[in-house]
């Protein structure tokens, strides 16, 4: 059966367990080595990925690139604007045909639908990039980044703080496969999609809503916000004055753990929804974070393609 990665949940709790650990022995395995050269046993030698981009990227289009070539194959960056998708070819030929030439299809896109009409007639994985309704791959390496800082991730406290998006309906999926508990401070009227900590809570996983960011805090042990506007989103001023109160600034870090770490996906806007005293503080672990998309990348790409779990 193909192995989509559409959401955290296609894989369960066991393989990203298995992510995480395969993760950190080929990041120690490559300390110091230049970035694009092969691992030592080139798993997915001969291997294209085709990556589809209709939204921006720096760090998913990159991490992306050079985690299939640190594996041994290749990939192939693609856009809307310049194949035919954005001249009106379906979703479902181009999945079609893209798995006739390439081994796994990577895409980023708006609606979810998308990915899942993409999923359903791709003969090969597809995997999620970043959709308007979840963003899998980088919580994939926000566990790994917690757990290489020694944090163990079961029954850990995580505070979220701001928009209820994408990034915070994976880590609220997360939670539920890993057992950690979210707490969401939120404005009235973005909170996240409820289905998401349903599903958490109904693994075991404690998801609260608050509109206090201090109580969202309280004892955590990772606090993580994203921007206020995601892509796709109008730049509105009066979310961003709704969301003022939820800004991650050092006396709110103050509530939290005193060994609390700071997560964020980045793109960031310093002076919005993080302080830059906090992001680019002792707390955070961004560019660790950002780092990690790469390793990350490499182990759902195992996974994907069946060397992994
Ligand atoms: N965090 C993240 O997905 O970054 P990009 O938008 O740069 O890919
Ligand atoms: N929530 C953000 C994440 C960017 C990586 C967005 O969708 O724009």
């Amino acid at each position: 059966m193909t192995k989509h990665f559409l959401n955290l949940s296609d894989a369960g709790g066991d393989a990203i367990a298995a992510m995480i650990a395969n993760a950190i022995d080929r990041k120690a395995a490559r300390a110091s080595w230049p970035k694009g050269r092969v691992d030592a046993d080139a798993p997915l030698a001969g291997h294209t990925l085709a990556m589809i981009f209709e939204k921006n990227s720096t760090r998913t289009r990159v991490s992306f690139d050079m985690a299939i070539r640190q594996l041994g194959g290749t990939s192939l960056i693609l856009d809307s604007a310049t194949t035919q998708l954005g001249r009106g070819e379906t979703i479902a030929d181009t999945a079609r045909v893209l798995s006739r030439m390439c081994d796994a299809i990577m895409i980023r896109t708006d609606d979810h639908a998308k990915i899942e009409e993409m999923a359903h007639y791709a003969t090969v994985p597809v995997i999620n990039g970043l959709t308007d309704l979840s963003h899998p791959c980088q919580i994939v390496a926000d566990l790994l980044t917690v757990v290489e800082h020694g944090v163990a991730l079961p029954g850990s406290q995580w505070a979220w703080l701001g928009d209820g998006n994408n990034v915070l309906h994976s880590i609220i999926e997360a939670a539920g496969l890993l057992k950690f508990d979210v707490r969401v401070a939120v404005p009235e009227g973005y909170e996240p999609d409820a289905s998401f900590a349903a599903a958490a809570q109904a693994q075991g996983a404690r998801i609260s809503l608050t509109r206090d960011a201090g109580e969202a805090v309280a004892g955590a042990d990772i606090v993580v916000t994203d921007t206020w506007i995601s892509m796709g989103q109008a730049h509105a001023e009066e979310k961003l004055a709704a969301m003022m109160p939820y800004q991650v600034t050092p006396a709110l870090m103050t509530g939290a753990k005193p060994q609390a770490k700071f997560l964020h996906c980045l793109p960031a806007h310093r002076g919005e929804e993080v302080t830059a005293d906090v992001i680019d503080g002792p707390q955070s672990l961004i560019w660790d974070e950002a780092e990690n998309r790469i390793h990350a990348q490499k182990s759902v790409l195992l996974w994907a393609l069946g060397h992994l779990g």
